[in-house]
């Protein structure tokens, strides 16, 4: 696999200063100093991950896309120029301000800026919360997924999985054209919708802390309008999340609980609705500027599921059975 994580997003913004709050006492990011227009922000060991660049206009981003070394990076330019993809080599300026050893630029084929890296540099001193957060999932993983709406999908699927080595996780074809997919455990990295318009609707993070997402919940509640998708729990990375406006042009879905996939079992299968199991009322919503379509799914949902949570250790308690009814239920009878 060329592709390894999402490594950082860079967003153009002109409320910069509504970043610095939002992502810190809200997300629970740590704020680094960037100087002049630029504010970046920590998830982990690494020197940044989200960057808010106030010299880009609203709505342009960049999305970093990490490979192994220099050896990958090099062997990933050639193979998208013999595409015909047109490649710049990033320079040691851009380099230092994304924090790593070195990078090229592209664009896919809905226009989206893309950059790929290799060699992030991690901060010296520990990561420390803008909140009193327990972390985020992310490390080998990435800084979370992507859903990118795009009106080329199949043009889309052919480069990022023909050229960046991106594999299917499960996708949908009724009522909308969706592809999630992963290049590392991390069900998917980066979602592609067939829309009207090349546009970005969501940055996924993930928490360790089931109760850091809830109180996330409360401290968004708070706040007029902070909220748009209400609670819930998806039907394939089964990540329990809400959805926040941010202060620019895309959402916030903040997770917990995702599930990993496994390349060695994993197998990609079509999905037959998009609905949540339960909750994420004002998703449909959410996408377009118009009305949800009319055929999006009920909620909720009509079809019961009822799934396991994914979870790591130290973060559950096991309890032993003790009743009958829910031994019966869980082997299955
Ligand atoms: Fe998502």
């Amino acid at each position: 696999m060329t592709v390894q994580a999402l490594g950082y997003l860079g967003l153009g913004a002109s409320q910069v200063d509504d970043w610095m709050g939002f992502a810190t006492r809200q997300l629970g990011m740590q704020a680094v100093d960037r100087g002049g227009a630029t504010r970046a922000f920590r998830m982990d060991d690494r020197k940044q991950r989200l960057i808010v660049d106030g010299d880009l206009a609203n709505g342009e981003k960049f999305f970093g896309w990490e490979v192994a070394d220099a050896a990958a990076l090099d062997a990933l330019a050639g193979r998208l120029e013999a595409a015909g993809v047109a490649v710049a080599r990033g320079s040691a300026a851009l380099a230092a301000q994304r924090c790593v050893a070195g990078l090229i630029t592209f664009r896919d084929p809905a226009g989206n800026r893309l950059e790929a890296f290799h060699g992030a540099q991690v901060a010296d001193e520990p990561f420390r919360p803008g909140r009193d957060i327990g972390g985020f999932r992310a490390g080998p993983l990435g800084m979370g997924h992507a859903l990118v709406m795009v009106p080329n999908l199949q043009e889309c699927l052919a480069f990022y999985q023909g050229l960046l080595g991106f594999k299917t996780s499960d996708f949908i074809r009724v009522p909308v054209s969706a592809y999630f997919m992963h290049v590392n455990p991390r069900h998917h990295s980066l979602a592609l919708v067939e829309g009207p318009v090349s546009q970005m609707h969501h940055l996924m993070i993930e928490l360790y802390s089931f109760d850091d997402v809830g109180r996330g919940y409360d401290l968004a509640q708070a706040e007029e309008g902070r909220v748009k998708v209400k609670m819930g729990r998806h039907p394939n990375d089964f990540m329990t999340s809400f959805y926040m406006r941010s202060p620019s042009d895309i959402l916030l879905e903040y997770g917990w609980g995702g599930r990993d996939v496994d390349d060695a079992t994993w197998q990609p299968e079509e999905m037959k609705t998009v609905g949540s199991l339960w909750g994420h009322q004002g998703l449909f919503e959410s996408i377009g500027d118009g009305p949800p379509p009319p055929d999006a799914p009920p909620m909720p949902s009509q079809k019961i599921v009822r799934a396991p949570l994914f979870v790591m250790d130290g973060n559950y308690v096991r309890q032993n059975g003790v009743c009958p009814w829910w031994d019966a239920m869980a082997s299955g009878a």
